[in-house]
């Protein structure tokens, strides 16, 4: 089961193993929370269709909706998981950058863990990457996977797996020694770290009132575009979808690069596109500035009245 919209890695690493995607919908209405119903909407209607659901992907914070998800609804997946007897894949690479503090980060471990009993026994793979964080590491491609709850004997199968790949690079674990053990108070780096932190963060905050959907957490935005008849049919025309057309046009005429919503699933009918909110913030103004006017241009050029 995978959250729609959805960032491709999960439908694509299924494709490749020709699993089968569940797909289920982001909650748009309720910030894109993640709805219990929805859930179980999606396992009965691939259940129905024949398809063993195996296992829930939850990607918290979310990508590419930044959405976060509240603990009490963290602890009522967990008991949908046990429930129905699915692992969970915990995709929380974002999990430094929140910005809502009515919703802090939580980790799927943690809350196993606290609500006890036969929730521990949970089957858990938690991911965490140093590509994203405070400065977004990519580069340095360092990351882990921890297991909980899950059977000694599939954790020496995957533990063989993995050694075939061999090592990360040795920048790769640096970065990823740094993210699991940064500097503590009383050591050499800690105030530069915090300082450095803290003003990250605080460009964040002040960007966010610049978005269409106040982000919770990770490092996008997901606005929806209500599109005209006439700008889809000009889509059509041209042999792309509609969100890719407007996606296209502002990148034509701004120079702003955004991903239509369609790369990611979005519901039938839908439109939207993902922007990340990485410009400088000396740069926002203009940022924003060019995407208004553009939209006001496109709207005016594709309106169904004119
Ligand atoms: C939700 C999510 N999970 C995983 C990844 C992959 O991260 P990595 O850079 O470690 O491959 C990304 C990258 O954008 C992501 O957005």
């Amino acid at each position: 089961m995978i959250p729609t919209p959805q960032y491709p890695l999960y439908s694509a690493t299924l494709t490749l193993l020709n699993g089968v995607s569940c797909p289920y919908y982001l909650d748009e209405d309720d910030d894109w929370s993640i709805s219990i119903n929805e859930l179980r909407r999606s396992i009965q209607q691939a259940r129905q269709g024949g398809t063993n659901v195996r296992a829930l992907v939850v990607i918290n914070p979310g990508n590419p909706v930044g959405n976060c998800i509240s603990v009490a609804r963290m602890e009522e997946i967990v008991d949908f998981c046990v429930a129905e007897n699915l692992v969970l894949l915990a995709d929380e690479v974002y999990q430094e950058n929140t910005y809502n503090s009515a919703l802090p980060f939580a980790s799927f471990k943690r809350v196993k863990e606290r609500m006890g009993g036969r929730h521990r026994d949970l089957e858990l793979f938690s991911f965490h990457s140093t590509s994203k964080g405070f400065f977004g590491e990519c580069g340095k491609r360092g990351g882990y996977v921890e297991l909980s709850g899950i059977d000694p004997e599939v954790e020496k199968q995957l533990l063989k797996l993995a050694s075939i790949g061999l090592c990360s690079s040795v920048a790769g674990q640096i970065t990823t020694d740094l993210m699991v053990d940064p500097p503590a108070p009383g050591e050499e780096s800690y105030e530069l770290f915090v300082q450095e932190k803290q003003s990250i963060i605080e460009v964040f905050n002040s960007l966010e009132a610049v978005t269409c959907n106040p982000a919770q957490g990770a490092l996008y935005t997901f606005p929806q575009v209500r599109l005209s008849k006439k700008a889809i049919a000009e889509a059509e025309r041209r042999g792309m979808t509609p969100d890719a057309f407007y996606c296209l046009q502002l990148l034509e005429n701004t120079g702003v690069s955004t991903v239509p919503g369609s790369g990611f699933g979005q519901k039938e009918g839908t439109f939207h596109f993902r922007c990340t909110f990485l410009p400088q913030e000396e740069e926002f103004d203009c940022f924003t500035e060019l995407v208004q006017n553009f939209h006001k241009r496109f709207m005016e050029e594709y309106s169904d009245n004119s």
